[in-house]
């Protein structure tokens, strides 16, 4: 079994659970069933994030995009958060997880909204750890939200135009009380970001890593960890050595 040693573990971790799909048809099953494996991968990803210490963990469960799917999928994967935090709410509770959700709400069903509206309320004052769950989520979708936001402070006659700076546009987005992720893991091999948190990626260490969601561990992310704090993160400066070098 994997253990992390003497690493700082990141703040944040932002995961891409891709590959519920391809899991489900390498074994000639509907691909529901990957979906539904996903879940516990989602589970034990949770528990580990917390064992890691990391303080804010994302999973981006449905993107502005996969509208394009057929609608029995979606209802499936409507159906498989709904279940997630029905059965999972209490135990995250208990742990002393904090729920946030990010994402555009105004077109979700209101019983999906009230739902994630309650895990919101009932974990708000939970410090362990919070847990992002990116539903009906887009980065462009997101940023265009807080664009039309400040048009409507400078109409309203709030705010210069002249003033706006990357802070006002952070300050703007769904993920305004949540720091940038420092890694963003995508699984199954794929290597892009879709659409996810783009704007907050702009320095976070990018992972990909071949293993499909539903075969995502704490192992696997454990040794993602690994390999993150042995990364040399430089935001625009000079590496650590560098410094220490003098050169
Ligand atoms: C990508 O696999 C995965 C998704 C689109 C959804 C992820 C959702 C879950 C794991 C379940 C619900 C989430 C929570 C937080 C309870 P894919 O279908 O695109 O796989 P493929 O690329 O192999 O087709």
């Amino acid at each position: 079994m994997s253990t992390l040693e003497n690493r700082a573990a990141p703040e944040h971790v932002a995961i891409i659970m891709d590959g519920n799909g391809r899991w489900a048809s390498a074994r000639g099953l509907p691909r529901s069933f990957g979906h539904r494996k996903g879940v516990e991968a989602v589970r034990e990803t949770v528990k580990a994030a917390a064992e890691a210490g990391i303080r804010y963990l994302t999973l981006f469960a449905f993107s502005s995009e996969n509208w394009r799917r057929p609608e029995s999928e979606i209802n499936d994967l409507f159906g498989l958060l709904k279940t997630f935090i029905r059965r999972d709410l209490a135990e995250l509770h208990r742990e002393n997880v904090r729920i946030r959700i990010i994402g555009d709400r105004a077109n979700l069903r209101d019983d999906i909204r009230s739902l994630l509206l309650e895990a919101e309320e009932t974990t708000r004052g939970n410090s362990a750890m919070t847990l992002v769950i990116a539903f009906n989520y887009g980065a462009r979708d997101e940023i265009a939200r807080a664009a039309a936001r400040l048009a409507a402070e400078v109409a309203e006659g709030r705010l210069k135009a002249s003033d706006i700076d990357a802070r006002m546009i952070d300050e703007r987005l769904d993920t305004s009380d949540i720091p940038d992720p420092d890694l963003i893991i995508r699984t199954s091999g794929e290597e892009r970001l879709s659409n996810f948190l783009l704007w907050q990626a702009a320095y976070s260490e990018l992972m990909f890593v071949p293993e499909l969601w539903p075969d995502f561990s704490r192992e696997v992310f454990f040794a993602a960890l690994e390999r993150f704090g042995a990364r040399d993160r430089r935001f625009g400066g000079l590496s650590a050595k560098a410094v220490a070098l003098g050169s």
